[in-house]
């Protein structure tokens, strides 16, 4: 096609982050889907895209996509752009992103994770330990967040409270938004933390043995420069706690309502790495991340110039009918090869596999502890700029 047989994007008369549209995604989404491959968002001066196939595309095109101007929707390579520090995983390119993704691959292989699988199992032990024989419980706090609150800042040699835990995620995830009031509220609340929060990534908070020390040692041979080891150790609090608290909270609420499934789940523990992926999907945790144009681009015969933010919305991805069928529906036998809750292309996320393993881990030792499990009340729901994730889920076990 040339340049002028290419077509405007269509404009969405709807805004992703109201309240509402954060709660509840899915109907606007699907008006996202169904305008055109891709669409403006006037509000935000960005596109947007909500097909899988275009999303897939646009992933697996690094150099027309690019990620430098930052995966949210300000542009970090411009001046007064409500500022943070440029991620060192996704938002670098080329030998910089590889070189990074190289070190914290090496330092987390496969024999490494597999080694914390038995800390994983004694910690969902402890987890459900510490519930004790109470029926009622919030499926978020108790559960979810209490196992990987034991969990990953272990793995990584780091010590939070669960305060500091949800303050960091939260800040994260609303900075990948639009400057709103949201994220006003997420800067007011951080502030008393952040002293806190610069000094965990520094080499004498980190407990010996774990990630973070491997990440320094990293600098001392020679791999990477010291002013990257804190960003990495940071990525860990950015990105890889709300998100897997997420996918396991879902899972939960989708097994409370479907007793079969929670049934093929008692019978069979070893879908518990099924229930987990399937939930990733669905939930979408990570529900947006956004690409900058280097050049006028060819979007399924639609025209998106050089130099546009386009946002890619993962959960409209992963119900897209041209994609799956039944999208809405949770299904443990689902072929969910492909999904894009993990992202795709080379910023795929680098720690879909310990998020795999912790999810299994726990929904596996819920399965073997609970003969039913239901829900007690209607769950909430965060309103957060860029995280699809429960606030609550209240559920009552019946133990087995
Ligand atoms: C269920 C849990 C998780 C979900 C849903 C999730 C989702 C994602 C998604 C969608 C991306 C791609 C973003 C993009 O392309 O712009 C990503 C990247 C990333 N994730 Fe995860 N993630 C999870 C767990 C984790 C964990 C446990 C870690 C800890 C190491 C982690 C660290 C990262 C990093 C560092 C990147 C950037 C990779 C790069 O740009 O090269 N994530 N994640």
């Amino acid at each position: 096609m040339t340049a002028d047989e290419l077509v405007t994007p269509p404009l969405l008369n709807q805004d992703p982050y109201s309240e509402a549209n954060l709660i509840n995604p899915y109907v606007w989404q699907e008006e996202l889907r169904e305008l055109a491959p891709v669409v403006r968002l006037e509000q935000y001066k960005a596109y947007a895209i909500g097909r899988y196939a275009e999303i897939k595309l646009v992933l697996r095109d690094p150099v027309t996509y690019d990620n430098a101007a930052g995966i949210g929707l300000a542009d970090i390579s411009k001046p007064g752009s409500w500022g943070r520090k440029a991620s060192v995983f996704s938002e670098k390119v080329g030998e910089e992103h590889a070189r990074n993704r190289r070190v914290l691959t090496r330092i987390m292989s496969p024999i490494v994770i597999r080694r914390w699988k038995s800390d994983f199992e004694r910690q969902a032990t402890e987890t459900l330990d510490e519930i004790g024989d109470k029926q009622m419980v919030d499926g978020v706090q108790d559960i979810a967040e209490a196992f990987i609150l034991k969990a990953l800042p272990g793995a990584v040699g780091l010590t939070m409270t669960r305060e500091q835990m949800n303050v960091a995620a939260d800040l994260n995830f609303n900075q990948l938004g639009p400057n709103n009031d949201l994220l006003a509220a997420a800067l007011r609340r951080a502030e008393p933390h952040m002293e806190w929060y610069n000094k965990q990534m520094t080499r004498d908070a980190l407990v010996p043995g774990g990630v973070g020390a491997k990440i320094y040692d990293a600098v001392d041979q020679g791999l990477i420069p010291a002013e990257v080891a804190p960003e990495m150790i940071r990525a860990f609090l950015r990105a890889g706690m709300d998100s897997t608290i997420s996918s396991i909270s879902g899972a939960l609420r989708y097994l409370a309502l479907d007793r079969e499934q929670w049934d093929a789940l008692r019978v069979d523990p070893g879908k518990a790495r099924a229930a987990f992926e399937e939930a990733t999907r669905l939930e979408s945790p990570v529900s947006i991340s956004y690409r900058t144009t280097s050049r006028d681009a060819d979007l399924s015969g639609y025209a998106v110039p050089a130099g546009s933010k386009v946002a890619l919305w993962f959960g409209s991805a992963n119900r897209d009918p041209r994609k799956w069928e039944k999208p809405d529906m949770f299904d443990l036998d689902r072929n969910t090869i492909g999904h894009l809750g993990f992202g795709d292309g080379p910023h795929v996320c680098i720690g879909q596999n310990i998020a795999r393993m912790e999810g299994e881990v726990i929904l596996a030792t819920m399965a073997k502890r609970f003969r039913k499990i239901e829900l007690n009340g209607e769950p909430t729901r965060k309103v957060v700029n860029a995280l699809h994730a429960l606030k609550s889920l209240p559920l009552r076990l019946v133990p087995a």
